[in-house]
């Protein structure tokens, strides 16, 4: 056993001898008492951090006695007191150990978490040591101590995260890391349009994509087939809008609190929500909603199926304009997050030149939020307002890479989401029992394998903004799906989000990667077992 040096823990060597006879045979007795258990394995991280180094000989135990101390000069103590209090909580769980968390003077705990990082750890950088003496996780922010402390949940055993006690030991192998993104924007969207997600449901997808230290939650919240926010001006875009869903079977739609618990869980998790109310197609619901919304001034059917492309607001009316000024004050109001996403995409039944009219005078109501707008790549066939973000759809084809680059030429900066690459609904292979193929395969490999910096010929790097895994629920109508859709593959992104280029490396990620299976076994995480992992 570990460490009979440590006070106390110190036993008679009778009591040892009887308690060695009793249980072992006589060879236990010939083995050096003080001989060193062999250092813990190293453990695969993901993301890969920008350094890590292993310290022999430098394994620590969590203990009985364990105390998870912040810093008592710590500059955002109630911030980390909180993140500290998140971990023991589910320490406390799998442990059973009491694992107090306490105000200290900089040093004694066994577990230290500090926001008084030099400040060119940046806003997400963190550093953190294991060692014979305990656990450190320096930062200079808050958000920089909640990515740190993602890693130090990976570098405990698996079971760690259990919600029911386990056996130890919780041996951590001794190591330094000192890690930071490459990009600030690392993103999953999820589709609760087409199927809808309980804020349980959603609860539950932020806790795994959080744990790859995803930092955007994109919740594509309207769409053709079902509106899912509440806005108290125009009510009937819930009541009737999001009373139904692909299939026809009943929707859903988030209240003003379901959202705000929504907002509180992502934050909590230190995740950004950006809502997109898709416009100026993908607009059935709305439309079906609100008769006087129709060119025609008839109201078209709710629709549940999954084609696109076959709805537009009316760019010609004034109404049209009142309607997004009310929709995006309110969605503005319950998102504190800095953007607001318009959709824009597929707009196959708005004139062009009526789609040039439409985006910037629907963008001008976003910045009139104050928000900064985002939008699919299409979107930068329009002048934009400072500070835009276009996100790349598309499938390695001229006519997206061009508009990327268009994006760029404006000022703008662009979210890759390569359909082809990123999209978790794409099936992983030709026996995928559900998602959709129309931009191909994507097996793990491939969502993997690519490199954010060189995807699209001459796309500045400076103009890249990160990346971002939208998983679209078109045939995905509940978590189950959801997550098998998502895991493996969303790791990858979150990888290729967080990664220095020079780390990613699919042999070894794909190792790494295996390891992830006992952690999302501990997790009941329904994830596709792709056969060229070696899960363990
Ligand atoms: C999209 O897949 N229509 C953005």
């Amino acid at each position: 056993m570990t460490r009979l040096a440590r006070p106390r823990r110190r036993v008679s060597l009778a009591g040892l001898l009887t308690a060695a006879l009793l249980a072992t045979p006589l060879i236990a007795l010939t083995t050096p008492a003080a001989a060193q258990p062999a250092d813990a394995p190293a453990p695969a991280l993901i993301p890969k951090p920008a350094s890590q180094q292993a310290l022999a000989g430098e394994d620590y135990s969590l203990k009985p006695w364990s105390v998870v101390g912040v810093s008592s000069n710590s500059k955002e103590r109630r911030a980390a007191l909180r993140i500290a209090e998140q971990l023991s909580s589910q320490l406390r769980r799998s442990t059973g150990y009491p694992l107090p968390v306490v105000l200290l003077a900089p040093g004694v705990a066994d577990i230290k978490l500090s926001t008084n990082g030099p400040a060119s750890l940046g806003a997400e950088g963190y550093q953190l040591r294991v060692d014979r003496k305990g656990v450190g996780v320096t930062a200079a922010t808050p958000e920089g101590l909640y990515r740190g402390v993602t890693t130090l949940r990976q570098l405990l055993p698996a079971k760690a995260d259990a919600k029911t006690r386990q056996a130890g030991p919780w041996r951590l192998a001794g190591t330094a890391v000192a890690d930071s993104p490459r990009f600030g924007y690392r993103g999953a969207m999820l589709d609760v349009s087409r199927h809808f997600f309980s804020v349980a449901e959603v609860k539950r997808y932020i806790d795994l994509i959080s744990l790859y230290k995803i930092n955007k939650l994109h919740l594509h919240l309207a769409d053709d087939q079902g509106w899912r926010i509440q806005v108290d001006s125009w009510p009937r875009l819930t009541t009737y809008g999001g009373s139904l869903e692909v299939g026809g079977t009943p929707g859903g739609s988030y209240s003003k609190a379901d959202f705000a618990e929504i907002i509180r869980y992502a934050a909590d998790h230190y995740l950004t929500v950006i809502p997109e109310i898709d416009t100026p197609g993908h607009t059935n619901a709305a439309l079906a909603s609100y008769a006087e919304l129709n060119c025609n001034g008839v109201a078209p059917p709710l629709y549940t199926g999954t084609n696109v492309g076959f709805s537009s607001l009316c760019v010609a009316k004034d109404i049209t304009y009142e309607f997004l000024d009310d929709v995006f004050r309110e969605v503005a109001e319950q998102a504190p997050g800095d953007v607001l996403h318009l959709g824009g995409d597929e707009a196959h039944s708005t004139q062009h030149s009526d789609y040039l009219t439409f985006v910037p005078k629907a963008a001008a109501l976003v910045t009139k939020q104050k928000k900064r707008v985002m939008g699919w790549q299409e979107i930068a066939e329009t002048p934009l307002p400072a500070g835009s973000i276009a996100q790349y759809w598309g499938t390695d084809d001229a006519r997206s890479q061009e508009l990327a680059r268009k994006a760029a030429a404006q000022g703008a900066k662009v979210v890759l989401s390569p359909a082809n690459r990123a999209y978790l609904d794409m099936k992983y292979d030709a026996s995928t029992p559900y998602g959709l193929d129309w931009a191909g395969l994507v097996n793990v490999e491939k969502s993997y394998s690519w490199n954010p910096s060189t995807l699209i010929p001459n796309l500045p790097e400076s103009a890249i903004a990160g990346v971002e895994a939208p998983i679209w629920t078109e045939t995905l109508d509940d978590l189950d799906k959801l997550e098998y859709m998502a895991f493996p593959r969303l790791a990858g992104v979150a990888e290729l989000g967080w990664s220095q280029a020079s780390a990613l490396d699919w042999t070894a990620y794909k190792d790494r990667l295996g390891a992830q299976g006992s952690r999302w076994d501990v997790l009941s995480v329904n994830f596709f077992r792709a056969p060229e992992i070696n899960w363990r």
